[in-house]
């Protein structure tokens, strides 16, 4: 029995007139109560609605879902069929291996949508995809574009569409569980199994998306089909579209590949059977997916193939998008230049990039940063492993197995890393996500903050890797899946939180003064500045987070404190060691295979983490402060004093004239273990030397600057070349040059030349003006070039050569070369 045959039409109509009603409130934008309530309340909705619908599955090429758990998913696939070997490198997930001379979006915001454009070297394709949406937010549509590369005029391309719609009840009736659909997706074209011509059209119903139509056109007259070789079977017809349908369960859209690659399979296998050898068949026939079930569920395939330039569209259509706004096949490409258009528009008002990154090339590779960054805006649902039980033995620097039982499921809307490489949520990398955002979509920060500290459990405690769900989880190695509560990572979203109360402190002056919102506020254009022209949005969020944030602090402090009596180490207890290192590695400071203390002891104590819970603590003294809590203030001041101190008490190495981590030799007397890089400069990016110090100021630009020990021409190297660890084992944060890091260099000497330069002398000062102009060409001088030559923006690069390394189309933190190009050529 097919499950839509279940459905009884009462039961449609009834959850269908329901959900219209709460539909017509979205669309609704003009009430007239006209409250700072009301107004925000409004305001977010239609915020919502303008960030329903994303390529949110970015670990794809191309994936759109909305930000709801079990929902519609649509994905794209590509081959060539110009050989029998192509069919291997299907195009799905964006791998990092594949051969492609770009991937990215080069024009795109999830508000307004844009332009990704896929350079495929081994399909010789130049594929463009462009996304756009409804002005309700509710519709979209997406245009498909693939010119051959030059050589390659006739090449023949398969593309493949899959949308699936999840949605299942469980009920349990006499002892058995009885799965059923809670909406239907079907097609709506008469069923015919030699294939399609002209426009396929897909209707469906779901509890969260009202009803909707999904309908793919088959291009342009220009577009031209290869014929194949027609004496063979009827249904391989490759001048007709295909289409494939079968049920899968929730959690299992995402197996689209591998379903199409199953059932191509069958298909190739039954037709050798019939005709012999593969040979026999043309590529263009033999790998077209025959409707060989004949059945319909709620996961659709439709298969294209062209032969040379070729075009075709997607609309998916909600019923309540006015017909005004709807997007159509004959008004799509406007819409999209329109929606290129906006983006420049708001680049241009958003950003000014300074000298000397102020001609085109430096402007078309500053919207790429932009639109690869926002790109990676994902939404993530399901559970995840976590180990509750498995105690870390204190005294064993081994690496533990962790035990994982599933937690959730939860639901995420973050920025990844890496699309091809990290395509998940990270903790530390988050907060340097954010930072570009701060200006351009304020609101879209904070709903992505509130959406991480959703996650924030009853201890306090945010899992470092969020690996949601099974598709999640596919893409990681099996010792890096379960979470373990004892493991922390830098809070760097705390901070993203104090630079928006930061920036609405400045503009308004007292935070709580509640200010009168006008019917402005809900035009389209206005959408993402909401928070900074209205504190109290982020006052009242800050209230309601406020206690958790404390409890997160707490946890720090709990769960990695170090030894101090012990050791003979003063009566301030505020020092810290990171949990879970082993000889080789400590994944929670984010700084992974960066040198510490060997032998590993426990008395060690770690000069990053206290840096990073201090600026923690005076985050959350700031909110204090906004929050009007005296005695919270008093006591997180205290806190941070006590922190100060300790930075300079036990971490900072007369000998050696820079911050080090401490430990005790074998008589237990403590002793510095200096690994001179970053690690050394934490007190500083943290902005937790005292102002007045410009001694130590003074050996920490002077380390910075010195070529023997982290100056390269091409950016700050994570460890000094004077190092016996320098290029040595994995080597990951032993030379190369990361950019969140030598964005917080830049950052931190403007700050400290701000805020110092009346205590400095005038060769300091001098110091302080030229690392920071050198540095910052450096930089981004050198990600520039190595993206025109690569195509792509890297996850580090080389301190001698200047070479991109690792991870590919990392944007991600490396995205933080968009604020160094705003920041002034000198200071
Ligand atoms: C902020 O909270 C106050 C008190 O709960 C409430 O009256 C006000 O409407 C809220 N403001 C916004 C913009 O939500
Ligand atoms: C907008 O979305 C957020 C996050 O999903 C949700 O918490 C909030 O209630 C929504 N706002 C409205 C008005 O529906």
């Amino acid at each position: 029995m097919k499950w839509f045959e279940l459905f009884s039409l009462t039961l449609l109509l009834q959850f269908v007139c329901g959900e219209q009603m709460k539909f017509d409130i979205y669309a609704d934008g003009d009430g007239d109560d006209g409250t700072a309530h009301d107004l925000a309340t409004q305001y977010s909705q239609m915020s919502n609605n303008s960030l329903l619908w994303g390529p949110y599955r970015s670990a794809l090429y191309f994936g759109i879902r909305p930000r709801i758990p079990r929902s519609l998913l649509s994905g794209l696939m590509w081959f060539s069929m110009d050989d029998y070997q192509n069919i291997g490198k299907l195009r799905h997930f964006y791998e990092q291996h594949d051969k492609m001379s770009k991937a990215n979006w080069v024009s795109y915001d999830p508000r307004i949508g844009g332009r990704q454009i896929i350079d495929d070297d081994e399909c010789h394709v130049k594929i463009t995809i462009d996304f756009v949406k409804s002005e309700d937010g509710l519709s979209w549509g997406v245009k498909v574009k693939s010119e051959p590369h030059k050589g390659y005029e006739n090449v023949k391309i398969s593309f493949v569409w899959y949308s699936g719609l999840e949605g299942e009840e469980k009920e349990i009736v006499d002892g058995e569980e009885v799965v059923s659909r809670t909406g239907y997706f079907k097609l709506e074209n008469p069923k015919n199994i030699l294939g399609y011509d002209g426009n396929v059209k897909f209707a469906g119903v779901s509890k969260d998306l009202g009803i909707f139509e999904l309908e793919i056109n088959d291009g342009p007259k220009s577009n031209v089909h290869p014929v194949g070789k027609s004496n063979i079977d009827a249904e391989l017809d490759p001048t007709k579209a295909h289409h494939y349908s079968l049920t899968v369960p929730d959690d299992s859209v995402w197996r689209a590949r591998d379903i199409f690659m199953t059932m191509l399979q069958e298909s190739i296998q039954q037709l050798v059977e019939k005709f012999g050898a593969i040979e026999s068949i043309p590529p263009e026939n033999l790998f077209i997916l025959r409707d060989l079930q004949r059945f319909e569920g709620n996961l659709h395939f439709l298969q294209k193939i062209y032969q040379g330039p070729c075009e075709f569209d997607v609309i998916y259509t909600n019923a309540l998008t006015p017909s005004t706004e709807k997007i159509t096949f004959d008004n799509i490409e406007s819409k999209i230049n329109h929606a290129i258009n906006e983006f420049d528009t708001k680049f241009d008002a958003k950003f000014h990039l300074n000298k000397p990154f102020t001609s085109k090339k430096y402007k078309t590779f500053s919207k790429e940063v932009l639109s690869g960054l926002l790109g990676g805006l994902s939404y993530f649902y399901g559970d995840h492993l976590v180990d509750r039980d498995t105690v870390y033995d204190d005294d064993s620097f081994e690496n533990v197995v962790l035990d994982g039982k599933p937690e959730g499921p939860f639901e995420l809307f973050t920025l990844v890393p890496s699309r091809p490489f990290f395509p998940r949520g990270f903790l530390w990398d988050e907060g340097f996500h954010l930072l570009p955002l701060l200006n351009y979509d304020s609101d879209l920060v904070l709903d992505i903050v509130k959406s991480w500290f959703n996650l924030i459990d009853e201890d306090g405690w945010i899992a470092r890797e969020q690996i949601l769900g099974s598709e999640s989880r596919s893409r990681v190695p099996a010792e890096f899946v379960v979470q373990s509560p004892q493991i922390v990572n830098p809070p760097t979203l705390t901070l993203v939180l104090t630079y928006l109360l930061d920036s609405v402190t400045e503009k308004f002056g007292d935070v709580n003064e509640p200010i009168n919102l006008d019917e402005e506020i809900l035009s389209k254009e206005s959408l993402g500045n909401f928070v900074l022209k209205n504190p109290e949005v982020l006052t009242n969020y800050t209230k309601q987070v406020y206690p958790k944030l404390k409890s997160h602090l707490d946890m720090f402090r709990r769960t990695q404190q170090g030894y101090v009596e012990e050791f003979d180490r003063g009566d301030n207890n505020e020092a810290y060691r990171w949990r879970g290192r082993t000889l080789t590695h400590c994944l929670a400071s984010g700084l992974d295979d960066y040198p510490r203390v060997l032998p590993a002891d426990v008395a060690e104590l770690n000069v990053d983490l206290i840096s990073w819970i201090g600026i923690m603590t005076r985050s959350i003294r700031m909110m204090a402060e906004i929050l009007e809590n005296e005695e919270d203030i008093k006591k997180y001041e205290q806190l941070e004093k006590d922190i100060v101190e300790n930075i300079e008490n036990l971490h900072w190495s007369p000998e050696d004239k820079t911050y080090c981590d401490l430990s005790v030799n074998e008589d237990d007397e403590n002793v510095f273990v200096c690994f001179k890089g970053y690690i050394s400069l934490f007190p500083f990016l943290t902005k937790l030397i005292p102002y007045k110090d410009t001694t130590k100021l003074e050996h920490i630009i002077d380390l910075i600057s010195d070529p023997e020990e982290l100056w390269s021409s091409f950016g700050i190297r994570s460890l000094s070349k004077s190092d016996e660890m320098y290029k040595t084992g994995e080597d990951y944060w032993r030379s190369p040059i990361w950019i969140p890091i030598n964005y917080l260099i830049l950052e931190s000497i403007q700050d400290y030349y701000a805020q110092s330069k009346s205590y400095m002398s005038p060769e300091l000062q001098e110091k302080f003006t030229k690392t920071y102009h050198d540095l910052r060409i450096n930089i981004v001088e050198n990600v520039f070039q190595q993206w025109e030559k690569t195509g792509f923006v890297w996850e580090q690069y080389n301190d001698e050569t200047g070479d991109a390394q690792r991870a590919k189309n990392f944007l991600g933190w490396s995205s933080l070369v968009l604020l160094m190009m705003t920041m002034p050529e000198n200071i």
